[in-house]
């Protein structure tokens, strides 16, 4: 599959007619080309778009500031929090930005009676033709064809503001994020085993691998089976000192996401019994479906809902757990973006009133087409519903073990959701992120720079690292994977499963710079163990962005965890077991901080940089990819295994010592 050219006529009619222009126009964004997108024919003027404008929120180098001091241990404020209505407050978008915006609109030929502003004032609204919007942002649109699904979308390659207005405003869509055309809708049909893949959406999990290795566990634990065969939650348990739990406080229970992947309670039920008979059988999350999503869905079983809550229930026993499941069926299935309804159900200010925040690729609620999948079985309210914004509190700490390439979408669509997790650190929310399971690769892709025009999507290009969304977004913690060493018991390596393309996910972010909690461990990192890509990629380009932010934060084992899967016993990898392992222990410790008359922990990473003591630091191993050996598990930090793996004892006592 080859990458047409794309030539930036935009950008020459942009500057021609910029000069005369009373205000000076910017390039405010540029799509990164993509194989997938094949570009056809000019879009037709008369085409009507439904046109929304992200406004810039405010105070977000306040927020940010506010955020390091509140997580800092050394901070009189640590731990103050903030009420989601502060939030709300504090980032609405000024009115100033709003009128600005609105004049420059009407001056451009497009009244003020056409756009109207969503209640949190976050989007500004309106229908336009494709020629108002080629005269408007001085750009050219075309119909593009995805070379899988052949759907036809309409989109163009850049697009311009005045420089005036840049800084009011985040994003334009549909732009260099495209809308999809109506009637181009081809179904794809869901497996009954839920299907692992997603466009461009992967739960970071390797498939349950049944058979061949099945064994028989023994009802205590399967402890004459040895660890590094057979992770068991006893074995996590041992690994990193990590006691039972012992209240079940309301308001402590710990969230889990889940999106296209369900639970199954049988298969949970054989697990605890098998693993964790402390668990009771039927024990399971409480939902708190999103938009229609809804679990346990009948016969579709998701390995990846499955390992998280095999991990996290034996951990975090007898506390309960909330089940964040995103998405309803058809939704689930059509749409592209990713994580964006989570969090307008977390936070009402950051959604729109009509659904998703990105309209061409976030799914629209409510969902008025006819049930595609015609499933009678589909349990009611989960079909139809309104977007859901701000209907949930989020729980103390949301375990997420999904996450796509950086370089899917834009800068601006993905770092509004990064900024997200900034709220909800602000609110003493601690978000864990699994890392990626294809090393310093996006699932074997790598990053090519846009003039390549032969470029294929073949396994292990040799072009740039390619970094994991949302794990390296800096409000968050991002959570790489071990493997236990065969010969010495409980000694762990970074992850390595070559037959898998399995690999710890780790790099620097292209999009954001390294945060301040990371600076001085950076700083160690590339003096005293720099990594040896000093030379370029076939392509010229650097491997790696060495200001980026650098992720994961910490790690936790990701290999060989024991579950069943459809009534059998099954090894499943993946960083996804790590997110949860880690989501676990911050649960345990809120516990006891909640016991003692004390905050949550929130946003940890300043804590945990600060204190690299309290993680097992791991030095062999490395993440391959991208024709490269990728990055090397050294001693202290590194983008494989990040601090190490958490020693519980020390993690506490840290805690605890903080106000
Ligand atoms: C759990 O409970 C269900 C329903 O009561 C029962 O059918 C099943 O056998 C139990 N499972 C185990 C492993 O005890
Ligand atoms: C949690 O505690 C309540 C009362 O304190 C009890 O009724 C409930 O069964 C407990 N849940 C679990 C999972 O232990
Ligand atoms: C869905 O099922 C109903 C009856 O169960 C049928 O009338 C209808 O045509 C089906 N729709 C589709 C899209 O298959
Ligand atoms: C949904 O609700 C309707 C009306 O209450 C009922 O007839 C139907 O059986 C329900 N469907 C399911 C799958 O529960
Ligand atoms: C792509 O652009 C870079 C920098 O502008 C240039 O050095 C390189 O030769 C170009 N590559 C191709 C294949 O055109
Ligand atoms: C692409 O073309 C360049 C030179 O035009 C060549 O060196 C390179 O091997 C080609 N890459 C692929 C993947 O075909
Ligand atoms: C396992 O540990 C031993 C001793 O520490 C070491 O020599 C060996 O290389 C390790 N093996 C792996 C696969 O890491
Ligand atoms: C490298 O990262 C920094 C910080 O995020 C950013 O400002 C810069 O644009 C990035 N450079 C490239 C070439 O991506
Ligand atoms: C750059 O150096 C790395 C590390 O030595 C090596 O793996 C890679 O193949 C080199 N790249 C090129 C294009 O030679």
């Amino acid at each position: 599959m080859h990458l047409l050219s794309l030539a930036a006529l935009a950008l020459s009619i942009g500057l021609s007619i910029a000069s005369p222009a009373p205000h000076v126009r910017v390039r405010h964004e540029k799509r990164t080309p993509s194989p997938q997108w094949l570009k056809r024919t000019r879009a037709p003027p008369e085409t009507s778009l439904p046109v929304r404008i992200g406004m810039a929120q405010n105070n977000l180098d306040v927020g940010h500031e506010r955020l390091m001091e509140i997580s800092d241990p050394n901070s009189e404020k640590y731990g103050q929090y903030l009420s989601a209505q502060e939030v709300g407050d504090l980032f609405r978008p000024s009115s100033e930005s709003i009128d600005a915006v609105r004049e420059w609109l009407h001056n451009s030929g497009i009244e003020s009676d056409r756009h109207s502003v969503s209640p949190g004032r976050g989007w500004l609204k309106f229908d336009a033709t494709v020629e108002e919007l080629e005269s408007l942002l001085f750009t050219e649109y075309h119909i593009y064809e995805h070379s899988d699904t052949m759907e036809q979308h309409i989109g163009c390659n850049e697009y311009h503001v005045p420089r005036h207005i840049q800084k009011h405003i985040d994003l334009i869509t549909p732009t260099v994020t495209f809308a999809k055309l109506k009637g181009g809708e081809k179904m794809k049909k869901r497996s009954k085993l839920a299907s692992l893949s997603r466009a461009r959406l992967d739960p970071h999990v390797t498939p349950a691998e049944t058979g061949g290795r099945q064994m028989s566990v023994s009802g205590n634990s399967g402890s004459e089976v040895p660890c590094y065969l057979a992770v068991t939650p006893d074995c996590i348990r041992q690994l990193y000192g990590i006691p039972m739990g012992t209240t079940n406080q309301t308001g402590n229970e710990i969230g889990i996401f889940e999106d296209g992947d369900y639970y199954d309670q049988e298969d949970l039920d054989l697990t605890f019994a098998a693993l964790a008979p402390y668990v009771p059988n039927g024990t399971h999350p409480t939902l708190n479906g999103i938009d229609g999503g809804y679990a346990p869905m009948d016969d579709l079983i998701g390995v990846e809902s499955l390992l998280d809550m095999s991990i996290i229930f034996p951990l975090i026993h007898p506390q309960a757990a909330t089940l964040y499941q995103v998405d309803d069926y058809k939704e689930v299935e059509l749409s592209q973006g990713f994580g964006n309804t989570f969090l307008d159900a977390l936070d009402a200010s950051y959604c729109t009133y009509e659904g998703g925040d990105d309209p061409t690729l976030d799914p629209h609620y409510p969902d008025t087409a006819p049930n595609p999948a015609n499933e009678s079985w589909l349990p009611n309210g989960t079909w139809g519903q309104s977007e859901m914004c701000g209907a949930y509190k989020p729980t103390n700490v949301i375990s997420v073990s999904y996450g796509l390439g950086e370089n899917a979408f834009s800068y601006f669509y993905e770092n509004r959701q990064c900024q997200e997790y900034m709220k909800l650190g602000l609110q003493g929310v601690s978000v864990i992120y699994a890392s990626g399971d294809s090393g310093v690769s996006n699932r074997g892709e790598c990053i090519v720079p846009s003039n390549v025009t032969n470029y294929t999507t073949i396994e292990n290009n040799p072009g740039a690292f390619s970094p994991s969304f949302p794990a390296a977004c800096p409000y968050l913690t991002s959570v790489g994977a071990t493997m236990l060493n065969s010969t010495t018991e409980l000694v762990e390596t970074a992850v390595s499963v070559p037959e898998e393309g399995y690999w710890s996910g780790g790099g620097f972010s292209n999009y954001w710079p390294a945060p301040s909690y990371q600076e001085s461990t950076l700083r160690s990192y590339f003096e005293n163990t720099p990594p040896p890509y000093t030379n370029t990629t076939a392509y010229g380009t650097p491997y790696y962005n060495s200001s980026g932010r650098g992720y994961p934060d910490v790690a936790a084992v990701g290999q060989n965890i024991l579950l069943y899967v459809q009534g059998a016993p099954s090894f499943v990898g993946g960083t996804s077991a790590s997110a949860p392992i880690f989501a676990s222990i911050i649960t345990l410790i809120n516990e006891k901080r909640l016991a003692a008359g004390k905050s949550t922990v929130g946003f940890v990473n300043p804590v945990l940089y600060q204190n690299p003591d309290a993680f097992k630091d791991i030095t062999t191993g490395d993440n391959p990819g991208c024709g490269t050996d990728g990055f090397s598990a050294v001693k202290g930090w590194d983008p494989v295994t990040g601090l190490g793996t958490p020693i519980f004892s020390k993690l506490l006592d840290v805690f605890m010592a903080l106000p």
